[in-house]
């Protein structure tokens, strides 16, 4: 909803004959209505329980709910997904779709436990053979360890990026007591493109999130969902066979 043709993009999307629509980074209230006028299938992402209310108030058929691990946009809370899923399942009855950190079958499950009836998997598919990213960021992300991506502008909009050189200018913007102003002037436009498409791992923004520690090869999509499922399989025996708990 940051788009600043958005108005276009609905309009287009209705024209077009979308069903299911993902909107995020907005207010549900704004499109939710309008959308399910034409029977389309309105999934709503959030960071917060506050905002998972707004969005089933909003008429939603579904939220999604991200947690601070995630990569690009996130919420200034900063709560992890592990924090989040179960507040959110707790607070509304619509499905809910966990996010943030969820990068193989074992991730998953965890999210199904902790009260997800689904997933909604960003950085992985990042490195996915289809995956129109630059091939250069592909492999900074498959290079990236532990501890290398940090949410940083929260001023503006929350994101979270791997470090590199227009982060640290970022940082020291902060140390020297940048203003809203100074810090939109630094962001400019198109620093995300200019990353993430074009490759530029110096000047741009690099979005991706905590996972990336994990990703460490490009595999197709379809390679990369089986092997999410197997893992799942695997680690949902494994669970079955946990002996019961008794005092
Ligand atoms: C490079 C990148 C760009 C993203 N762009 C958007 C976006 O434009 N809109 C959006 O709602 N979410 C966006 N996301 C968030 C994903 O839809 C997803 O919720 C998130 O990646 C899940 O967490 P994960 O990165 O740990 O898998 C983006 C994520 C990444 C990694």
């Amino acid at each position: 909803m940051l788009y600043p043709d958005i108005d276009q993009h609905m309009a287009i999307i209705v024209e077009e004959g979308v069903r299911v629509v993902f909107t995020s980074a907005g207010n549900p209230a704004t499109w939710t209505a309008r959308l399910k006028e034409h029977d389309i299938t309105v999934v709503h992402v959030v960071s917060s329980v506050k905002f998972a209310r707004k969005a089933e108030a909003a008429g939603v058929d579904a939220v999604v709910a991200e947690g601070f691990e995630a990569g690009g946009h996130n919420g200034r809370e900063e709560t992890t997904t592990m924090v989040l899923i179960p507040m959110v399942r707790d607070a509304i009855s619509v499905p809910l779709i966990a996010a943030g950190g969820i990068s193989d079958g074992r991730s998953m499950l965890a999210a199904m436990a902790l009260g997800a009836d689904g997933v909604q998997v960003g950085s992985r598919f990042v490195c996915a053979e289809e995956s129109s990213a630059h091939p250069d960021f592909k492999q900074r992300v498959a290079d990236a360890g532990e501890g290398e991506t940090l949410l940083t502008l929260k001023e503006i909009t929350p994101v979270r990026l791997l470090r590199n050189k227009f982060f640290d200018d970022v940082q020291s913007a902060y140390s020297q007591g940048a203003t809203i102003d100074d810090l939109k002037a630094l962001l400019g436009r198109g620093r995300a493109k200019k990353g993430m498409f074009e490759g530029d791992l110096s000047e741009g923004e690099l979005e991706i999130g905590q996972v990336a520690a994990r990703i460490n090869q490009t595999l197709s999509a379809e390679a990369i969902v089986d092997s999410i499922m197997t893992e799942y399989e695997v680690a949902r025996m494994r669970l079955a066979h946990l002996k019961p708990f008794t005092a």
